[in-house]
């Protein structure tokens, strides 16, 4: 009885304990905080946050967050992403236990936003329910496709020549001021109407450049299937750092949906400057040109998130074209080198082709390509094989021929189809060739249907004869360029009489 008593009184003592435990540990958080020792040029160290671990997000006064970056046994250094001009040593830091992370979503699209997620458009706040880490598992090899479809450019010398397939990176190089930008942004521009989402990520641009770029790609309407994501020059380099991987998981949502994505960065080359100078600050060991040891991992990690998925997990896509801008035309300085070593091909802008006015300035000899030709068009195929070939031989030729030697005639004809070839290739920034009307063009310059007309009436002619395209008797010729299939012989003579007849003015007129 006095036992039963006891046990019973006992019991409620017990479960009482337990219900005021279980209370009070629900309203405890433990929090773990340390103390700023320094905060200087975008980087703070902290000492006391003896469990943070790497890359995780540290929270520190007047609403600014910092990336734990670097980790030693007695203190941290952290890249600090906010306006830190009012942090001061001794001000507290907290952990969160979580990483950077990013909104994502379709609210997004016809935005324009900086890597935190704030909006920088006036067009009001962001409402993304989602959110993604900014560094993830780049997809394993299993879960990748080949690259199968082409991604139009709409730019003739690099669709014919150079083409580019969804789900490819394709560097585009060269000095400062050779159409670098122009070259991505036509391609935003040519998406129009095709299906593909595009991020731009303009990483420490001048202010100016960015705002010319969102209204030129708001007047034409690309911004309804565009998300610009901006960090200026002056920004934070912590925030230039992140803003790449930050569009890149942007990009990504849509991809795994199953959407076709087409992400621009632009450019990698103030990425790698913002991400030395960090190094540098936190004491990392330089090496060359002083970037620390592991900037090759970093853009590779980057760009290896740019793939096609396999049709079980969407089919989805994500094309890269990385800007980088070199210096006195080389190429093979540390950067330029690691970005060719790791991408799928080059796009070289040439300054010498710039300063004579042969626009888009590409240097087709130092260009590649090295999956978008299973990728392009099969209608390109047997028309473009033998352009570039002759186009190469003629620049050979070319260089050959000024120093006043005397040419046979059948160099006199290589020189004279290549500069033909050349003029066709010249195209205006905003001016974009559907594949149709590419092909009316490369066909017409493939059989020599230029080679008669006078230098200067060549440029107006090859408009004339794309916009023939239009006017092919089978329309059904259109569409089956545009689905990928192959071309007859029948087909081609269509084509090239509709180019023939176009040319005719021009050729009456000689
Ligand atoms: N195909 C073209 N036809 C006519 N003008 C062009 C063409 N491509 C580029 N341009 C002009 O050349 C200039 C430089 O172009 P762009 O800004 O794209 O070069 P960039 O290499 O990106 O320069 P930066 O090094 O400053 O980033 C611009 O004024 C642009 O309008
Ligand atoms: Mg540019």
């Amino acid at each position: 009885m006095i036992n039963n008593l006891l046990k019973t009184s006992l019991d409620k003592a017990l479960s009482t304990i337990e219900k005021s435990r279980q209370l009070y540990s629900a309203g405890l958080k433990p929090v773990e905080s340390g103390v700023i020792t320094t905060v200087l040029n975008g980087i703070a160290k902290i000492s006391g946050l003896p469990g943070v671990e790497f890359d995780e997000l540290v929270k520190l006064p007047e609403d600014v967050y910092g990336i734990a970056f670097n980790i030693d046994p007695d203190e941290i250094g952290v890249v600090l992403l906010g306006d830190y001009s009012k942090l001061q040593a001794g001000d507290k830091a907290e952990r969160t236990g979580r990483v950077m992370d990013v909104p994502v979503g379709d609210a997004l699209i016809g935005r324009v936003l900086d890597p935190l997620g704030r909006p920088l458009d006036g067009r009001g706040p962001l409402n993304c329910s989602e959110r993604l880490p900014l560094e993830r598992m780049a997809p394993h090899i299993m879960d990748r496709a080949p690259v199968t479809e082409p991604l139009q450019t709409g730019i003739m010398v690099i669709d014919a020549l150079i083409p580019v397939g969804m789900g490819q990176r394709e560097l585009i190089l060269g000095d400062r001021q050779t159409g670098k930008s122009a070259v991505a942004i036509s391609t935003i521009l040519n998406q129009r109407g095709k299906h593909v989402l595009c991020v731009y990520c303009a990483i420490g641009q001048r202010a100016s450049a960015v705002a010319k770029v969102v209204a030129e790609l708001r007047e034409k309407g690309a911004m309804e299937y565009t998300i610009v994501l901006v960090t200026e020059g002056n920004d934070p380099s912590g925030l230039q750092y992140i803003s790449a991987f930050a569009a890149t998981s942007i990009a990504e949502y849509f991809m795994e949906r199953g959407d076709d994505v087409l992400i621009v960065y632009d450019d990698l080359t103030n990425h790698a400057r913002a991400y030395r100078e960090l190094s540098l600050l936190l004491k990392r060991p330089p090496g060359r040109e002083a970037f620390p040891g592991d900037i090759f991992y970093l853009h590779s990690r980057l760009l290896e998130r740019s793939t096609h998925l396999r049709d079980e997990l969407g089919g989805g896509s994500l094309t890269a074209l990385p800007i980088i801008e070199t210096q006195e035309q080389n190429i093979s300085a540390y950067i330029p080198t690691n970005l060719i070593s790791i991408t799928d091909g080059q796009i070289y802008l040439s300054p010498t082709l710039f300063e004579l006015g042969i626009l888009p300035a590409v240097d087709i000899a130092q260009s590649v390509s090295r999956v978008g030709g299973k990728a392009q068009l099969r209608a390109y195929s047997s028309v473009t094989s033998s352009l570039k070939l002759d186009y190469v031989q003629f620049e050979e030729l070319e260089s050959f021929s000024r120093f006043g030697t005397r040419l046979d005639e059948a160099s006199r004809k290589i020189i004279n189809h290549g500069e033909r070839i050349r003029e066709c290739f010249k195209q205006d920034e905003l001016f974009l060739f559907s594949a149709p009307e590419q092909l009316m063009v490369l066909l017409a310059l493939a059989e020599g249907y230029f080679d008669t007309i006078a230098l200067e009436k060549v440029h107006p002619a090859m408009v004339k004869v794309g916009n023939a395209s239009l006017d092919l008797a089978d329309a059904d010729l259109v569409q089956r360029i545009v689905e990928n299939k192959e071309l007859s012989a029948a087909d081609h003579d269509a084509m090239l009489q509709a180019a023939d007849s176009a040319m005719k003015q021009f050729r009456d007129k000689q």
